[in-house]
């Protein structure tokens, strides 16, 4: 087990040198675990990072009812970004509405969409932008790092989780009474769009059941890509 303490530290000072000289600086929140550990660390910090969610018009109804939490709790208002409604209408009338089982393709059509165009608004303007990604979540994270270069947006990229467990997640939940959505105490430890994304089975990887029907390898919506390239994978890599 990892020593919770030095790590909030750590992240608490990456976070306020976050603040202090990459302002302004925003931190994209999906809404699950990781980004409530954030969420919590920013706010009660009183740090100047601005929240925001892509909102695709996908998601479940516990992940929107985590944006009423997180008002009740820390009386903050998350940004919303939703996509371009004449982008998603032309998509579905011609491919269907749930086009994104059909090919890996049309899956990244449909987040580049409703995630991918939406980021690049709520990044523009910004010196830094900030996520909730651990190293440990994927085989397309194994070599993330904390501070990165982001081309792809023009800015500095920040993953202060990145050393984290998905056990440190869960002990700084709950010692900290951060509120999180209710879907992961339904088998849900990963939470994306509500048809890309279902329980696991105990025992089983925490993103198996993102885009189940996809290779591992391909796992990943456009949002964090790296030297221009989708994924990084170690063995690849080596
Ligand atoms: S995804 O790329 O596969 O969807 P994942 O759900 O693991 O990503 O989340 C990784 C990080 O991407 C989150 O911690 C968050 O910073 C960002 N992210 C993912 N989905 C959203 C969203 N809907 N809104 C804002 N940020 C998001
Ligand atoms: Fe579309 Fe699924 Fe991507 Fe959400 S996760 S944007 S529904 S393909």
């Amino acid at each position: 087990m990892s020593d919770i303490t030095a790590l909030v530290a750590s992240t608490s000072e990456t976070l306020a040198r976050i603040a202090a000289e990459f302002s302004p600086a925003v931190f994209a929140s999906s809404l699950a675990a990781e980004d409530m550990v954030l969420t919590d660390l920013i706010l009660k910090a009183g740090l100047p990072i601005g929240i925001f969610s892509l909102e695709t018009g996908r998601l479940h109804p516990e992940t929107l009812a985590v944006l009423d939490q997180v008002k009740a709790t820390y009386g903050y208002d998350v940004t919303l970004y939703k996509p371009q409604e004449a982008a998603v209408e032309n998509y579905v009338a011609r491919n269907g509405l749930n086009a994104f089982y059909d090919s890996v393709e049309m899956r990244r059509e449909c987040c580049r969409i409703r995630k991918v165009e939406p980021l690049g608004r709520a990044l523009a303007g910004n010196k830094a932008w900030v996520t909730g990604q651990r190293r440990a979540q994927s085989t397309t994270r194994a070599e993330l790092d904390v501070q990165e270069n982001d081309p792809a947006h023009g800015m500095t990229k920040f993953n202060p989780l990145a050393d984290w467990s998905e056990e440190d997640v869960w002990n700084y939940i709950r010692a900290n009474q951060v509120p999180y959505n209710a879907l992961h105490d339904q088998g849900f430890p990963s939470i994306g769009c509500a048809p890309c994304t279902r329980a696991v089975q105990p025992g089983e990887d925490v993103r198996a059941g993102r885009w189940w029907w996809e290779n591992p390898d391909s796992k990943e919506c456009g949002l964090h890509m790296v030297d221009g390239k989708l994924i990084r994978i170690k063995s690849v890599a080596a």
